[in-house]
């Protein structure tokens, strides 16, 4: 087939259950493919690590006139984007302070043993509405601050918004866009207002350690303060659901691993980065380039839209030996799951901590239990890909 189409297929939503095979014919025309709607498809793993590591290369939609507001730093550049990322993950680093995230280890095994109390044989439970979903929420509405009961009002912002961030080829996303905008206006207005409740009186999330800095420095706009409490609350939960819904479906479907996990869970750790690999959640970024760049003897024009496939890196053969398969112990393994660079996903070690937990808790469950459906039915998103339920027989 015309590899020109190959974003428009990829984004199809009857390619969603398994997008892989469009992702080796993607490296197959590669490493760079021009799409029917102008913009570049990139699926080789070392193209992309070096893209995403290239200070010619922009996150900022305004570099292409795409909108005019001053988005969250995951779309900004340096050096807006490193005083803000600086500012927004002092709870989760650095490393050699208490961090704030490991001290949350206890509460997300409570939380992951409270929604497990409902699992009893002989049951049909989903891994999404009953636990995968509610574990990562639970634990970003604590870290920001934000009230638990109000996760109906912000799952409706949040899916206009996460619609709206969706990879889709070109002209194909005024009513999205318009939706998102919205529902950002609406999502920012409610955290500023919170934030606002604790001026003067903090408790110890981080909506009340932006609102009471002291140092007039590190203090935050009112409109940066929108944009990353709005991004922090989207990309605490709406990826980490993935990973844990994604990991169950692996597993399921490879019975003789489950197995081994159970038998060895100190392995635990190094699967989780596999499923990162193997079954990520975010499948694809866009970025565009302040020049003229050449990328494996193609040029690719200074501000052209460029799509990096980070789910058809993670498979790429000439870095993974079978990639195609899900191995716990695969040594050597540089995913590009939490992206890498500049942007690389600083909640990682949160992401870390809590799938881990919830796997954990769940091989017990696992070992009997049978999918209901094969394939599940998924979300609709492209970029951010999982199941939107994932029933299983206990
Ligand atoms: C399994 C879970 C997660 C995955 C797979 C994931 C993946 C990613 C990826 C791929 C990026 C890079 C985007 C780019 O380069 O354009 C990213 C950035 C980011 N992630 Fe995550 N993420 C996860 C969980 C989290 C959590 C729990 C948080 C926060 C509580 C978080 C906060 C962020 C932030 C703030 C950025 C932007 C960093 C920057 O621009 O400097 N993520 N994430």
């Amino acid at each position: 087939m015309d590899s020109a189409t190959l974003l428009a297929r990829i984004t199809d939503y009857a390619s969603r259950p398994n997008p892989y095979p469009l992702y080796a014919e993607l490296r197959e025309a590669g490493p760079v493919v021009q799409q029917a709607d102008g913009s570049y498809l990139i699926g080789t793993y070392h193209e992309i690590a070096a893209l995403l590591h290239d200070p010619r290369m922009s996150a900022d939609p305004r570099t292409r006139g795409e909108v005019a507001h001053k988005p969250p730093f995951l779309r900004l550049d340096d050096p807006e984007h490193h005083r803000l990322r600086t500012l927004a993950m002092r709870p989760f680093g650095p490393p050699h302070s208490p961090r704030r995230v490991d001290s949350m280890r206890g509460e997300i095994d409570r939380i992951t043993r409270e929604l497990l109390q409902s699992f009893e044989a002989g049951r049909q439970i989903d891994i999404v509405d009953d636990f995968a979903y509610p574990l990562p929420v639970t634990v970003i509405c604590r870290l920001l601050g934000v009230p638990r009961e109000d996760e109906p009002l912000f799952r409706a912002w949040s899916d206009a918004l996460v619609a709206a961030a969706d990879v889709r080829p070109e002209d194909d996303s005024a009513e999205e866009d318009k939706a998102g905008d919205q529902a950002r206006m609406e999502m920012g207005g409610y955290l500023v207002n919170l934030a606002e409740q604790r001026r003067g009186d903090p408790g110890d999330d981080m909506l009340s350690a932006f609102v009471n800095e002291p140092d007039p420095a590190l203090r935050l706009t009112q409109e940066e303060l929108a944009e990353t409490a709005v991004l922090l609350l989207i990309a605490g939960h709406e990826t980490t659901v993935n990973l844990i819904t994604n990991g169950s479906l692996t597993l399921l479907r490879h019975p003789e691993q489950l197995d081994r996990l159970r038998r060895e869970p100190e392995l635990l750790p190094r699967a989780v980065e596999e499923l990162l690999r193997y079954e990520p959640p975010v499948h694809m970024r866009g970025r565009v380039p302040h020049a003229d760049i050449d990328v494996a003897g193609t040029e690719i024009p200074q501000h052209a839209s460029v799509i990096l496939a980070l789910a058809s890196g993670n498979r790429d053969p000439m870095r993974f030996d079978e990639p195609d398969r899900f191995d716990p112990a695969r040594p050597d393994n540089q995913h590009l799951g939490f992206g890498s660079g500049i942007h690389l996903c600083y909640g990682g070690p949160l992401a870390r901590i809590e799938a881990q937990a919830a796997l954990g808790a769940l091989l017990p469950h696992l070992g009997g239990a049978s999918l209901v459906e094969d394939p599940p039915p998924y979300r609709q998103n492209a970029m951010l890909r999982g199941p939107r339920h994932l029933p299983i027989q206990l």
